[in-house]
């Protein structure tokens, strides 16, 4: 089996006196080859292009601040914020979480950024990248992004991670739910940052609030809910997290049905990547008619500009369409399907894509249950991107007429490729044998642009690679051993 790139070094340096917390004592002992230093990075995307948010953690205090330039040599920039976080969970205090957001940044541009004030102890710097998207509008050829849902951190995910980091062009990995299975073991959740952390330091990982998130959490008296999920991420809030009811008590920690009123922060949220506007929602915040993510959502598509971003993606992770027999038919699934079927057919929505259900699927155009070539839209099942819970595998029968493919003894991911404004194409890769193996893809069309919904099914019919490649190593050692010239900062950035 093909194992995953080692975790980038960490960065010694430090301040700030230790404190007798669980959660810190666990990070540093674990982490004891790289120190006490930096960990869990990841990127999450702005609204577009312009804005990118480093997160990681800290056992102890330590500087928020970012250093980062265009050029590897000369991180003339600099950013600070005073979103460092901490959060207490079952009887236990998070490591401190920063996040800092680079702000202004330029389209299609690869940008080398160093966390923290100093260099390691020993000279040598840390120095990661990313690239940033397109400019929202700008036609690139074949631009891409990948697919995963319920991935968790199990070997098959490692598998499921290796080959993402293996494809240098998607832009960003979007994750629908289902993230750590920290499953109320705070533990995890930094185990599961340092495991993603590969990807996640060099591409943006945008995600969404699946019933593995919700944690219900009644230790200290007063039920809450998603802590680690609302301060862990940071989605591109439409407005800060509002809890508007309270939470009501469930005896498991991850209720596979459950409704809230967890609403906007990393609940549910947009972006434009290129010609691509993403569009995130939450199975688990009430959704019917005048709640605030309904509202929030007719706006949103309201506003779409179809000549600048003439696709729409849709990610929620409980599916509207599922032919297995695990989560079938589950209340909040049926509750968004009544609610905002009809939102997504009116405004002509490209693709839906769900996790929840540890299987693939894919449904043919449909709208209502029923098979339309010409106008219905294209959902998906991406929950198998590999966890701890294992397989999906039993089906209902007879298999429902608008259930074109279901595999639910494999793992994989998914990968969305967007060949012009009338084109792109679905693609499911499943693990096997340590292979990355193409097993379905399918071409769709823009009905946004008047065309016919189905192109048919392209077997093995590979497409071009993208000129656009984020993941592609830009430079031959970014964890040099050379100490970085100490640099001027000529720009300050405040969150
Ligand atoms: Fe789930």
């Amino acid at each position: 089996m093909k194992t995953i790139a080692v975790l980038s070094c960490a960065i010694l340096a430090l301040s700030g006196q230790p404190r007798a917390v669980n959660a810190q004592e666990y990070v540093a002992g674990m982490f004891s080859d790289f120190g006490m230093g930096i960990q869990q990075v990841h990127l999450a995307q702005g609204k577009d292009y312009s804005t990118m948010v480093v997160s990681w953690l800290t056992a102890y205090e330590a500087p928020t601040i970012i250093r980062y330039g265009t050029k590897l040599r000369k991180l003339d920039m600099t950013a600070t914020s005073t979103d460092v976080v901490q959060y207490t969970a079952f009887n236990t205090t998070s490591g401190y979480i920063h996040h800092v957001p680079l702000r202004d940044l330029k389209p299609s541009t690869t940008y080398y950024y160093l966390i923290g004030e100093t260099t390691n102890q020993d000279g040598s710097a840390s120095i990661r990248y990313f690239t940033t998207l397109p400019k929202v509008g700008k036609r690139i050829k074949n631009f891409q992004l990948a697919v995963a849902a319920d991935i968790g951190q199990t070997n098959d995910s490692l598998l499921t991670i290796d080959h993402l980091l293996q494809d240098p062009d998607p832009a960003m990995l979007l994750l629908a739910g289902d993230t750590s299975y920290a499953d109320c073991d705070p533990q995890r959740w930094d185990t599961f940052f340092n495991f993603m952390q590969p990807f996640a330091e060099q591409r943006p990982m945008m995600t969404l609030a699946g019933n593995h998130e919700i944690e219900f959490d009644n230790t200290t008296g007063v039920a809450t809910g998603f802590q680690a999920y609302i301060n862990r991420y940071r989605m591109p809030e439409v407005r800060p997290t509002e809890i508007n009811c309270p939470f009501e008590f469930t005896d498991f920690c991850a209720p596979s049905v459950y409704f809230s009123c967890y609403d906007y922060g990393n609940a549910y949220y947009s972006f434009d990547a290129a010609t691509v506007h993403v569009i995130m929602l939450s199975s688990y915040t009430y959704i019917n008619e005048s709640t605030p993510q309904y509202n929030w959502l007719v706006k949103d598509l309201a506003s779409v500009n179809r000549r600048k971003t003439p696709w729409v993606v849709v990610m929620t992770h409980s599916p509207m369409y599922n032919s297995n027999q695990a989560h079938q038919n589950e209340a909040q699934s049926i509750a968004m399907k009544a609610a905002i079927e009809p939102l997504l057919m009116q405004y002509k929505v490209n693709i839906v894509i769900a996790g929840h259900v540890h299987a693939y699927e894919r449904t043919y155009p449909v709208y209502q249950n029923v098979v339309d070539y010409k106008d219905g839209i294209t959902y998906i099942v991406a929950g198998d991107a590999a966890n701890r819970e294992g397989h999906a595998s039993e089906y209902i029968s007879p298999i429902p007429s608008w259930s074109a493919v279901r595999n639910g003894t494999q793992y994989g991911h998914g990968k969305m490729t967007f060949h012009n404004d009338r084109r792109m194409t679905w693609a499911w890769y499943r693990n096997l044998d340590g292979e990355k193996i193409l097993r379905d893809e399918i071409k769709i069309c823009n009905t946004a642009k008047g065309l016919p919904v189905s192109c048919g099914k392209i077997n093995a019919k590979r497409t071009k690679l993208s000129k656009f490649n984020p993941g592609r190593a830009l430079a031959p050692d970014l964890h040099s051993t050379e100490p970085v010239e100490a640099t001027t900062a000529t720009k300050a950035v405040k969150a």
